[in-house]
């Protein structure tokens, strides 16, 4: 009876959906009738050509865009039409990572984890004080406990302007991870990143996942960081899902697919992994 309980637990969808089409105000159609989960065990990468529509499911998946039609779930709860404190509740659910950080520059490392916390779970009198920098020695201890598990407490009062790429995404997955998400949403996290710091911060994402057991779903350029990182593979073309299995199942036809014309190029960073 238990393992039954276990695997329900770990099977659960964490993001599910149903149907998706989204047709930009300019008539661009960039996803079409896609339907698809993310399970609570699940670490994926998203992969397919520039304008393949990643990005969109991802965004319609956190909500920062409306689809068209189709549904978005999130632990079994209807979230495709949220609005004001709803919407608010489902940001804060789900870890949000983005290609360029997003940062407050002129902020210190540990306060800008601390501000990301406070969007979410203050009231107006903690975001007052936030604003006279003044945070309870709780959420310091919180932050800091966060920064230290990306590897950079030693940089908490550094300002966020005075680090390097990698150590900035670092301090974007900190924050994330401070506002206690369910589920984790990375939009090509390393692609402004130098290979060290790619692998470092696929590393993390990866650690997270396994010791917390939070899922993640991840853009991804990079097929041979895919193949290496993604439990499982998710492989989009002109607005459609068409492959969805293991980096084993990924095999030359199924390159050709999502790929197409670039597929030659692919396959080569494939072999040199
Ligand atoms: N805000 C927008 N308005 C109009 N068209 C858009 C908008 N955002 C994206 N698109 C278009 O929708 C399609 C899918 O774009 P999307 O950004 O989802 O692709 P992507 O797979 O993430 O690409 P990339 O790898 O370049 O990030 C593309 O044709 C793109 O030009
Ligand atoms: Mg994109």
């Amino acid at each position: 009876m238990k393992s039954i309980d276990i695997e329900a637990k770990w099977h659960k969808e964490a993001v599910k959906a149903t149907g998706l089409t989204k047709v930009y105000p300019n008539g661009t159609v960039a996803l079409k009738d896609v339907s698809v989960s993310v399970y609570s065990d699940d670490f994926c990468v998203v992969i397919g050509l520039s304008g393949a529509g990643k990005s969109s499911m991802l965004r319609c998946m956190n909500r920062l865009i409306r689809p068209t039609s189709g549904h978005v779930s999130l632990f079994g709860e209807d979230v495709t039409n949220v609005n004001g404190s709803q919407l608010k509740q489902v940001r804060r659910r789900v870890g949000m990572i983005f290609q360029q950080f997003n940062l407050v520059r002129r902020l210190t490392v540990l306060e800008n984890v601390l501000v990301g916390r406070l969007r979410f779970n203050a009231g107006p009198f903690s975001r007052c004080m936030s604003m006279l920098r003044q945070f309870p020695k709780q959420e310091r201890e919180l932050a800091f406990d966060c920064l230290q598990q990306v590897g950079i407490g030693d940089l908490a009062f550094r300002r966020a302007d005075a680090l390097s790429g990698g150590q900035q995404q670092r301090v974007a997955i900190a924050r994330a991870l401070a506002q206690e998400p369910e589920v984790f949403l990375a939009d090509e996290p390393i692609a402004s990143l130098d290979p060290r710091s790619s692998e470092t911060v696929m590393q993390i994402l990866s650690r997270i996942h396994e010791e917390k057991g939070i899922p993640v779903m991840v853009n991804l350029h990079h097929i041979d960081f895919a193949q290496r990182y993604g439990k499982r593979i998710l492989g989009m073309s002109k607005g459609e899902l068409i492959f969805d299995g293991t980096s084993r199942d990924l095999d030359a036809e199924s390159v050709s697919r999502i790929y197409g014309d670039k597929a030659e190029e692919a396959l080569e960073e494939l072999s040199a992994a």
